[in-house]
């Protein structure tokens, strides 16, 4: 994992270069080029920084080493400088990408281009539509989708901390609850039924609540 890894907005027109020249340099060598050098280069000098909050860009030790492009939930391109690759910088964009678009992310990606779909794989995404090559490349292509898992969420504040109980929290909690329980079973004993009408026991997930911090004052 590279140390030191800035995430920031590009810069119209100056990343545009370096973007161009990744984008260049982490191509997929098999793929049909359906535009010249120079033209990637000029799409890229008209396209980057052109919109607030699409292009992004990985420095480390400010160069930059990465790049990508969001639209929405749309990830549109995601590249690392070759030699460069397998130190974090993808990792730290797509997570910038999660949590600009926190509901869901979808992105497209080559059948052939195993690297990349390992690495979304282990981020969370599923495959979701495949095709037979309805691109510029002609290149079969499989859809992504990323959201959200409840395991992943914590609700943070100074005070409170609001997430789904983990196996370790067991002994507190019935540590907790065993009072009450108790007092609960001496009138009615326990029923295994969902916790309100119409909720699937399956789908009901506890989550803990713990204070943080007691005091304002502190
Ligand atoms: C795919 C790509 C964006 C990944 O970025 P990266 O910076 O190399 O990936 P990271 O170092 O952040 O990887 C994070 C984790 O993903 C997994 N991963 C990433 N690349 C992998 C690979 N080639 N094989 C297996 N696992 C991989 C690993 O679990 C890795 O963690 P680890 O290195 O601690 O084992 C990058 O390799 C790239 O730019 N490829 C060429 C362009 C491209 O194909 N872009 C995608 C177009 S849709």
């Amino acid at each position: 994992m590279a140390e030191g890894i800035e995430i920031r907005e590009a810069e119209r027109p100056g990343d545009a270069f370096d973007i161009a020249e990744i984008h260049l340099a982490a191509r997929m060598p098999y793929l049909h080029r359906a535009h010249t050098d120079d033209e990637t280069r000029d799409w890229f000098a008209r396209m980057v920084g052109g919109r607030s909050a699409a292009w992004w860009v990985a420095l480390v030790e400010n160069q930059i080493v990465g790049y990508m492009l969001i639209d929405g939930e749309n990830l549109d391109h995601l590249y690392v400088r070759p030699g460069w690759q397998r130190r974090g910088i993808g990792l730290s964009l797509l997570n910038k990408a999660k949590a600009m678009s926190p509901q869901r992310l979808e992105l497209w990606t080559f059948q052939r281009n195993s690297n990349a779909r390992v690495f979304y794989e282990t981020q969370g995404f599923r495959a979701v539509e495949y095709t037979d090559g309805r691109n510029e490349e002609n290149e079969p292509d499989v859809k992504y989708e990323w959201k959200p898992v409840y395991s992943d969420m914590v609700i943070w504040t100074p005070r409170l901390e609001l997430r789904p109980l983990r196996p370790e929290d067991a002994a507190e909690i019935f540590a907790a609850i065993t009072p009450e329980l108790t007092r609960f079973m001496a009138w009615e004993p326990p029923v295994r039924q969902p916790p309100w009408p119409g909720a699937s026991p399956t789908r009901y997930r506890p989550w803990r609540l713990a204070l943080t911090y007691t005091s304002l004052f502190d």
